[in-house]
């Protein structure tokens, strides 16, 4: 009996450890299992009365704050609605993700609105919920490689990365053989090729000319004359630049760059850096390089802390993508799906098996000039957040 009750232990501290309960570093004590479990939650109340839920979302980190952005728009827009909603977090696991799904499902959800970790290992997940007859909308990231997919809501992504490549080539210092350092999202993520092939699309003609050299990229390098690449050629590519979106990585990946160049690729420089996360952490590696005697460095969500480096002249510009619109313009879908009305689309995606029925939403690129006006004016931010405004 004792032997049983161990293994019931150990197999309930495995289960709420794949489901993301425990914050990173820290193990569950058994009392407490209900809390954290709770902690990873935000049941936006059970009108019902059941337990049930209508509408899931799944968001894919905690440990970035753009998705924290996101569950901040959910939770104030859903406080209106009329229906049950829970919103559960991947923490960067598609397993906890895929038991996030089945927990919905069995909660009877007819809306999942689910931000992918991995694009095409998330097929599998919206399959499940497919089968069991819930109306799937991917939110931000695009789930590739599966029919199970309904609607789309994004941003406009191609127009994030050509945003970053024209900041970088308006900026530039003048003259030609000016060194580029190209960094990019995880290959896992479908948005990390739609962002590289933006800013692609604006820098390739720069790199063709010599007025840009690529300072870390071989494959880039070998591609120079391509204006408009295959996804195979961005996999390579992104392979060797890829971030993973991880801070860690994207400053390791900077020192090792920097490590390895001589004193012809620093100087004044040039770098796409695809988010804010790690921007930060690569514009702090270029900063302290002493051979490196000023950067331009993009980035991409408005984080809190990108747009203080912003206004300290730390990191050059950021992508503002208002998570107000994206939430709303989700959850507007899903009322509409859970009245059987078709929601309002106005893109397609092509999803690798699909055309996929999108709204997409515009960017809005923000510079030191235009801080007040794009974060504070707009309501999204509260001038007290930041210093030096
Ligand atoms: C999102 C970005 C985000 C990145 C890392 C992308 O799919 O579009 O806004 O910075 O993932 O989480």
């Amino acid at each position: 009996m004792k032997k049983l009750l161990a293994l019931l232990c150990v197999v309930a501290l495995l289960v709420c450890m794949l489901a993301g309960c425990a914050p990173k570093g820290e193990t569950p004590s058994g009392g407490d299992n209900k809390k954290q479990n709770e902690e990873n939650v935000n049941n936006d109340g059970d009108k019902t009365g059941d337990g049930s839920v209508q509408v899931g979302i799944v968001l894919p980190t905690k440990d970035e704050p753009r998705w924290l952005q996101d569950q901040a728009q959910f939770e104030t827009i859903l406080k209106g609605e009329g229906f049950t909603s829970q919103v559960l977090f991947s923490q960067g696991s598609s397993a906890t993700e895929k038991t996030n799904v089945e927990t919905l499902i069995s909660k009877g959800i007819k809306v999942l609105i689910i931000c992918a970790q991995d694009g095409a290992a998330a097929a599998a997940a919206v399959e499940d919920a497919k089968s069991k007859g819930v109306t799937v909308i991917a939110y931000d990231r695009l789930i590739t490689g599966t029919d199970a997919v309904d609607y789309y809501v994004t941003f406009d992504s191609f127009a994030v990365g050509a945003a970053q490549g024209q900041y970088l080539v308006e900026n530039a210092p003048s003259g030609s053989g000016i060194p580029l350092y190209l960094y990019a999202g995880a290959l896992s993520d479908n948005n990390a090729f739609i962002f590289f092939e933006g800013a692609w699309s604006v820098l390739q003609p720069k790199i063709a000319d010599g007025t840009f050299v690529i300072a870390n990229s071989s494959e880039a390098e070998a591609l120079k004359t391509k204006a408009a690449l295959t996804r195979d050629e961005m996999s390579k590519i992104i392979g060797q630049i890829t971030t993973e979106w991880d801070f860690n990585v994207a400053k390791s990946k900077a020192e090792a760059n920097l490590t390895a160049v001589g004193a012809d690729m620093k100087g004044d420089v040039l770098v796409l850096a695809p988010n804010d996360g790690t921007a930060r952490s690569i514009a702090d590696v270029f900063a302290s390089d002493k051979d490196v005697s000023s950067y331009v460095v993009t980035g991409q969500d408005a984080e809190k802390a990108s747009v203080q480096y912003v206004i300290d002249g730390k990191q050059s510009m950021t992508v503002f993508k208002d998570t107000r619109t994206l939430a709303s313009d989700s959850v507007a879908m899903a009322t509409a799906i859970l009245k059987g009305e078709t929601p309002q689309t106005d893109t397609t995606y092509d999803n690798g098996v699909k055309e996929v029925a999108a709204k997409q939403t515009n960017i809005v690129v923000v510079k030191q000039a235009n801080v007040k006006e794009a974060l504070i004016d707009s309501e999204y931010y509260n001038a007290s957040e930041f210093t030096g405004l």
